[in-house]
């Protein structure tokens, strides 16, 4: 399938081409018990496992997932929110990291989708409560919260047929719409001091960087934090088609397919602030 050629272009403008799904990514999983595997280079416990390896009970996973998870530093007795969770692979992540001591409320609007986070969540025993509803319709408060959005999957190396069949400048626009709706919502309802990552798997600036610059346009006590993850990436962007970014959008991280053979991604990681500093 033919590559759709806004997107090649954007990609050009970004440092990339379609190469880039011409590659395939590797996968991991999670030990606390030392194993005879390559270990991922960013995460302690996380070790690449063959494309042969016997699976039995692990749980598979493109390593990159681990990176919204570790920016988000979740601790035993967080009460942590992940806004997008099915099928469930960062909630598994955020409940192994915390020895299944958090606090996880596991949510997704997909009625479909949420059967198979109910599975993962009951299979591996993880400390989660799932609900199945639109994330803009939660509320309470939580320390910290990871808002995982649904975007339009330009990273996603190994989907490719599937991302080019459904992808569109009109697609992405709603998008966009949907994720600012998503992320406004999320910072409202994040304690002050507390964490929110956003994360996609898709390059457009559109659904990244201009999503997060809205947020800091909007919440003077959001501020954006560097990400301390040991991963080859580019910093994110403080311009795009001539329009300026905050500059704090440098401290995000674009995580291409070529930099560590794994899907690409995009990360934000945002603190509320105690009080907004005066001008
Ligand atoms: C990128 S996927 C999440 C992947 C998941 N975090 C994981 O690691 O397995 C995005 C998810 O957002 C869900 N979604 C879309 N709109 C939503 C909304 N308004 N509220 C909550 N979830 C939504 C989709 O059903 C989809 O499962």
């Amino acid at each position: 399938m033919r590559i759709p050629e806004k997107l090649g272009q954007s990609l050009q403008k970004l440092g990339m081409n379609a190469n880039i799904y011409e590659g395939r990514t590797r996968k991991c999983m999670l030990s606390r018990k030392p194993m005879s595997l390559e270990k991922v280079p960013w995460c302690g416990c996380a070790y690449y496992v063959p494309d042969d390896f016997d699976r039995k009970d692990a749980f598979i996973f493109d390593p990159v997932s681990l990176v919204p998870c570790l920016a988000l530093e979740p601790r035993s007795g967080d009460k942590i929110l992940d806004m997008c969770a099915a099928p469930g692979t960062k909630t598994f992540i955020l409940s192994f990291m915390t020895h299944n001591e958090a606090h996880i409320t596991a949510n997704d609007i997909s009625r479909f989708r949420v059967k198979r986070l109910s599975w993962v969540v009951n299979k591996y025993g993880l400390s989660a409560d799932v609900i199945n509803k639109s994330g803009r319709k939660i509320d309470g408060e939580f320390d910290k919260i990871l808002l995982d959005a649904p975007c339009s999957g330009e990273g996603m190396v190994n989907k490719r047929d599937k991302i080019f069949e459904h992808w569109s400048e009109k697609r992405i626009k709603l998008l966009a719409k949907k994720q600012k709706k998503l992320v406004l919502h999320a910072f409202e309802i994040l304690k002050k001091g507390g964490t929110l990552v956003y994360s996609t798997c898709t390059f457009g600036p559109e659904e990244n960087e201009d999503v997060i610059d809205t947020l800091l346009k909007k919440n003077k006590d959001a501020e954006l934090d560097g990400i301390d993850v040991e991963i080859n990436h580019a910093n994110g962007l403080t311009s795009w088609e001539g329009k300026e970014y905050d500059p704090r959008l440098e401290r995000c991280m674009r995580i291409y397919p070529f930099h560590n053979n794994t899907g690409g991604f995009f990360v934000a990681k945002i603190r509320k602030v105690y009080s907004a500093p005066s001008k």
